[in-house]
């Protein structure tokens, strides 16, 4: 697959194949992720890889109560996520068997993008080789908390950017609803 096929096939994927990622391929992936730009080539990434089903589980429900809490005094669920989160059966990781989240390890202003430029890789890295993945941003404000943190040992100085599921898809979403360019200028 060429990289322009990646980019326009490349869809968020929620519903996996029980088949673990082999090591091989989170490897391969963290490495790719690595090779993203940087400003300075500061390389302001660093990679926490679960692949523990319990474990993610746990950190669903946990993501979960933590957004519930949040948001309870709200009025309105525009887009359904109290609903969603509520039930108890719903996996914010979608069952996936492997989570790879980027931390900044730098309080540098750039190093936020520099991390996302990092996730980018790894997304179409992993679509190239035939994984599917999804960013979960309802697993940040867990996985950034400094209870979280202490307990897997990350520094708290650290932030948590991109925490990416990743499996086998066993549905690939077709077709792609995007805005076209807004172009401001040109000359
Ligand atoms: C910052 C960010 C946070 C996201 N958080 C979630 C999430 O918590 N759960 C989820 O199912 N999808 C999440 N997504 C995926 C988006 O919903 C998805 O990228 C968007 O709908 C476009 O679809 P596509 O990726 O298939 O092109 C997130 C994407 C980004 C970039």
């Amino acid at each position: 697959m060429d990289v322009i096929e990646c980019i326009y096939n490349r869809r968020s994927i929620r519903k996996f194949k029980a088949d673990p990622v082999p090591v091989e391929m989170i490897n391969k992936l963290l490495e790719t992720a690595t090779l993203a730009p940087s400003s300075s080539n500061s390389q302001p990434w660093s990679f926490v890889v679960i692949q523990d089903v319990n474990l993610l589980k746990e950190f669903s429900d946990r993501s979960k109560a933590i957004f519930l809490e949040k948001t309870k005094d709200n009025a309105s669920d525009p887009y359904g996520y109290r609903a969603k989160l509520s039930k108890p059966d719903f996996n914010i990781f979608y069952n996936a068997s492997t989570l790879i989240t980027i931390y900044a390890n730098s309080k540098n202003k750039l190093a936020l993008g520099d991390c996302c430029l990092a996730a980018q890789n790894l997304m179409i890295a992993a679509n190239s080789l035939g994984l599917g993945s999804c960013w979960i941003g309802f697993a940040e404000p867990l996985l950034d908390s400094a209870d979280l943190k202490k307990e897997l040992g990350i520094p708290p100085t650290y932030y948590a950017v991109s925490p990416m599921i990743l499996g086998y898809p066993a549905i690939i979403p077709t077709g792609y609803s995007r805005k076209a360019p807004e172009i401001l200028f040109w000359k």
